[in-house]
């Protein structure tokens, strides 16, 4: 059997494929993921206090002391690394925030700088000085790798955001899956930063041409909704496919 599994950032994933932060959000469902050979778990994105707003959709959570828990529990399960998501409306709520995650035992942190109330609030991409002061407080309070998840909307401006991270130290980003954008910031970063495909993930060959292009793993969402956690041995087995080529 062909070994499908990656590493990000230096930790080891046995499938390149996870969930993205979002629909998964309880231990019974992250749970039954890592059973059916995701590469990683994703949390929910986590903020200081319990978030829910009419018009910001995408933060709606419970709380980082409830998904601190959620991380506990999973680490003690022992499947796949758990990914924590973290956002915040200034910079000492995503040090806070990812060194907690980080010290109950996620492998890796993402710092979700793509959402919409991000933007509005710390706007870390109207001043790409904000966005380094957020990943260099980040890094200098987190022990374990940290990712940079970005929007997609700010792809022109990839040259200056790629100084930033630079300039912090940032080696892994999370970027929309796709093709131009995503070797538009490859370039930009001289290939020095390891980079996670968000979306668009529809079968293994899509998995296998992200990767071809430079992605280290890819995150799923609206598809692994609607097919179930049962996706990730289809996605394995296209890949096995992909690899084996024509026969
Ligand atoms: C209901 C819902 C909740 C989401 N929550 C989060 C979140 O907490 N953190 C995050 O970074 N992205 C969140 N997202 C965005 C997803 O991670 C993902 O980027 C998006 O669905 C694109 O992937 P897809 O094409 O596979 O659906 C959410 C999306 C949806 C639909």
């Amino acid at each position: 059997m062909q070994d499908l599994g990656t590493t990000v950032l230096g930790v080891p994933l046995p499938f390149p494929v996870m969930n993205a932060p979002g629909t998964f959000a309880s231990i019974g469902e992250l749970r039954q993921l890592g059973a059916a050979g995701a590469g990683a778990l994703c949390l929910r994105t986590a903020t200081v206090h319990p978030f829910v707003h009419r018009e910001f959709h995408g933060l709606h959570n419970p709380g980082h002391d409830k998904l601190l828990t959620v991380t506990r529990e999973l680490v003690e399960l022992g499947g796949p690394p758990v990914v924590a998501s973290v956002a915040g409306g200034t910079a000492d709520e995503y040090a806070l925030l990812a060194r907690l995650f980080a010290e109950a035992g996620a492998s890796l942190v993402e710092l979700n700088l793509a959402d919409p109330w991000v933007a509005r609030t710390l706007a870390p991409y109207e001043d790409v000085e904000v966005l380094a002061e957020v990943c260099t407080r980040v890094l200098e309070a987190c022990p374990v790798p940290v990712l940079v998840r970005l929007p997609t909307d700010v792809a022109p401006r990839w040259g200056r955001i790629a100084a930033a991270l630079r300039v912090a130290g940032v080696r892994g980003v999370v970027v929309g899956n796709d093709f131009a954008g995503m070797e538009k910031l490859l370039l930009e970063t001289r290939g020095e930063v390891e980079m996670v495909a968000v979306g668009q993930v529809h079968s293994g060959y899509d998995v296998t041409r992200s990767l071809a292009k430079g992605a280290r793993a890819l995150q799923v969402d609206a598809d692994l909704k609607l097919e179930g956690p049962r996706m990730f041995r289809r996605l394995a087995r296209e890949m096995r496919r992909a690899r084996e080529g024509p026969r």
